[in-house]
């Protein structure tokens, strides 16, 4: 074990030529940059979500997907409204900087609702974009709030914490209605799509 991880360690081989990276002139010097420049960065996801939440409401079939849906779109604002107080909180402007990874997110649901047909088999992949949305989501609330603890930033990380919640809520009721029904009624739809194909055969 502790040999592996030694060679691990000193191989050339095993940063295959990559080297290390500069830093920008306005690159982040401690914990405290850090976390300003993510919440930047989740203050934008989140007002981009509130523009995309709405397509993916249009798009969905099942009611009880519309709803969770329309539910988190104003769970979203009130997010949004939540990451201005956490900059209060820590005494800076609210600023947004485009988040690279939610644009790309919110892309791909646009492309996985274009490449379904409306219906049960659209649901699936509406709940598989959301659900991309909520880890990227959990996955920055969990870090900002181990940083708002670890700076003692007390009244943030308690916000933090009530939006981390909301988002682990909502990737449950996702998972939830996709194994109550969507999954199922998607799968049928494979069904009807073998004995279309096999009348067009048969003609
Ligand atoms: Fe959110």
């Amino acid at each position: 074990m502790a040999k592996t991880s030694a060679y691990k360690a000193t191989s050339k081989n095993a940063t295959n030529g990559a080297k290390k990276t500069p830093a920008k002139s306005n690159a982040a010097s401690g914990l405290t940059d850090l976390f300003e420049d993510q919440l930047k960065d989740i203050y934008w996801a989140e007002k981009a979500l509130t523009k995309a939440l709405p397509k993916m409401i249009k798009n969905a079939t099942a009611l009880s997907l519309k709803n969770a849906l329309m539910d988190h779109l104003e769970v979203t604002e009130d997010q949004v409204d939540r990451c201005e107080d956490i900059f209060d909180a820590i005494g800076k402007k609210a600023t947004a900087s485009k988040c690279e990874a939610m644009e790309g997110l919110i892309k791909e649901a646009n492309e996985i609702v274009e490449s379904t047909e409306p219906g049960s088999v659209r649901d699936a992949g509406i709940i598989c974009a959301a659900q991309k949305v909520e880890h990227y989501e959990i996955a920055t609330y969990g870090t900002l709030l181990a940083w708002a603890k670890q700076l003692g930033e007390n009244k943030a990380a308690s916000l933090l914490k009530e939006t981390l919640d909301e988002e682990k809520k909502a990737d449950v009721t996702l998972s939830d209605i996709a194994e109550a029904n969507v999954n199922v009624k998607a799968e049928d739809e494979d069904d009807k799509s073998v004995v279309k194909s096999k009348k067009t055969k048969a003609r």
